[in-house]
């Protein structure tokens, strides 16, 4: 006997629930219609019935039920911690969600007289002068719709640049094997050899390695602050004269920019060109990498080279400015997604500089609570296990089976919680990277570690048995969303 009374593993499809003849739809109180509701399709023209739509027949409350029991089987930061390292999903403050779908937003077009649209022109302007206030950065253009669009505008900048300035021998860009696979992918996409960078056992960088391994081939650096360990690295600025000194331009990952929101700036620290991920540090969605936003910044010697439009601010107004003379040209259209950076300018506005300030306080402080707070036998340190966290931890599940840390995330969604990220960064042993943000409260951080501690207590006496056991499916292949992928490139 199935179970209809909560989310259950075995809902069934809203086609298995049909009986014939059932109705969910209201009979008017009017004799003269009702009556022909004996014959409901003489309510219909004739020219427009068809003879079978093979549609679900239920009531307007199996409809309802159905689809409340499916909504619950989902996972979302409104249920509980979704502490998803580097790809982290911060809570979006209700507000911003309701001023991004006010009619006056919804009802914008792209294609809109700019004179009609100055409002939302001059939010869009401001939002770019904070962005670049927060970065150290000259200008930002905020079309390019995700992290990894935003690289690729960053690198592709950097080609042509040096091809304007130098011509066009430099074709290796420098990517420390903790990047996040976007780093390499992009600068590979921009026509540009991969060279990459070993950390140090502590996790983290030297710029003695990077001054090895940089020559006149090197177009610039992508270089991640803090890097996906979680760690500050160390000889930021002497990375960047590194590359400086031979030539290169040094591009700024800032995708954990979270951590250092109101204390550093990539600008002060020598970068040229920056982006951000919106979704993690300005709370807006993020959706499976896009729709999203990745707005890329640049110090005034790259500003020419941002992608168009920029949002300008002239004697008429505020306009979308195509115009900029070394521009690598657009990546999207319009002004990106409008709806996602607005979310972005209102969180902004919401915290203020000194908000933005506790923003990366308790994110760090939230960060190294749960990373102390786990069992350290269980889930050792894999770098500088003295150094301070930033936005997030990474661990290594100890023990020697391949498969131990996909075990461990399981069994956090049996226990109807969020899995942190698994196997990255790929230097980590059987990786767990837990981002929890600022947002989470000490309970649920306490929970969260206790949750861990006991799962592997019970992997240790072998009593955690098959897991998950309380998902709607069992074990996916988590290879063949990805493989076989066929893709074309087409420029
Ligand atoms: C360090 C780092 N760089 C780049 C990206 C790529 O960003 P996106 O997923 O928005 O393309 C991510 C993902 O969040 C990331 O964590």
């Amino acid at each position: 006997m199935k179970k209809f009374t909560q989310a259950s593993w075995d809902e069934p499809l809203i086609k298995e629930l049909s009986r014939p003849g059932r109705v969910g739809n209201e009979v008017p109180s009017d004799p003269a219609v009702r009556s022909k509701f004996k014959d409901p399709a003489a309510l219909v023209p004739e020219s427009m019935r068809r003879a079978s739509v093979n549609l679900p027949e239920l009531s307007e409350l199996q409809v309802l039920r159905h689809f409340n029991r499916l909504s619950q089987m989902n996972f979302s930061v409104e249920l509980g911690m979704y502490p998803l390292g580097s790809c982290t999903m911060k809570y979006n403050p209700k507000v911003s969600e309701m001023i991004a779908s006010s009619d006056s937003m919804k009802g914008a077009h792209p294609l809109q007289p700019p004179e009609t649209v100055q409002g939302i022109l001059s939010i869009f302007y401001d939002l770019e002068r904070a962005l670049s206030e927060v970065t150290g950065m000259h200008r930002f253009s905020l079309s390019t719709a995700a992290g990894a669009q935003g690289e690729l505008a960053g690198v592709l900048m950097i080609r042509k640049y040096l091809r304007d300035h130098e011509g066009g021998a430099r074709d290796e860009i420098l990517v420390p094997d903790s990047a996040h696979g976007t780093n390499p992918a992009s600068a590979a996409m921009a026509g540009f050899r991969v060279v990459k960078v070993p950390s140090e056992p502590d996790g983290q960088v030297r710029a003695s390695k990077v001054k090895e391994l940089a020559s006149e081939k090197t177009a610039g650096m992508m270089f991640t602050v803090p890097n996906t360990l979680g760690l500050f690295e160390g000889e930021v600025k002497e990375v960047c004269d590194a590359v400086h000194g031979a030539g290169g331009l040094m591009y700024y990952d800032g995708a954990n920019m979270n951590a250092l929101l109101g204390r550093a700036r990539p600008g002060d620290m020598g970068f040229d060109v920056v982006h951000l991920n919106l979704h993690k540090t300005f709370a807006t969605p993020h959706g499976g990498g896009g729709p999203g936003a990745g707005p890329v910044g640049a110090t005034r010697k790259l500003t020419d080279y941002l992608p168009v439009p920029v949002v300008t601010k002239g004697k008429g107004g505020y306009s979308l400015d195509y115009g900029l003379r070394r521009s690598i040209g657009p990546l999207k259209g319009f002004v990106g997604n409008s709806a996602v950076l607005l979310r972005a300018y209102v969180y902004i506005r919401l915290l203020g500089a000194s908000g933005l300030k506790d923003v990366s306080s308790m994110a760090v402080l939230a960060a190294n609570y749960l990373w102390k707070s786990l069992d350290p036998e269980a889930y050792p340190a894999s770098h500088g296990k003295e150094l301070l966290r930033k936005h997030e931890a990474v661990v290594s599940v100890k023990g020697e089976l391949p498969g131990t840390a996909m075990t461990v995330a399981k069994a956090v969604l049996d226990l109807g919680m969020h899995a942190p990220t698994v196997y990255f960064p790929l230097i980590v042993h059987e990786a767990l990277m837990i981002e929890p943000t600022e947002s989470e409260p000490e309970e649920m951080l306490d929970e969260y570690a206790a949750a861990l501690n006991d799962i592997y207590a019970k992997l240790k006496d072998g009593s955690l048995g098959v897991v998950p056991r309380n998902t709607s499916v069992g074990r996916v292949d988590e290879v063949k969303a990805s493989h076989p992928l066929t893709l074309k490139v087409h420029w």
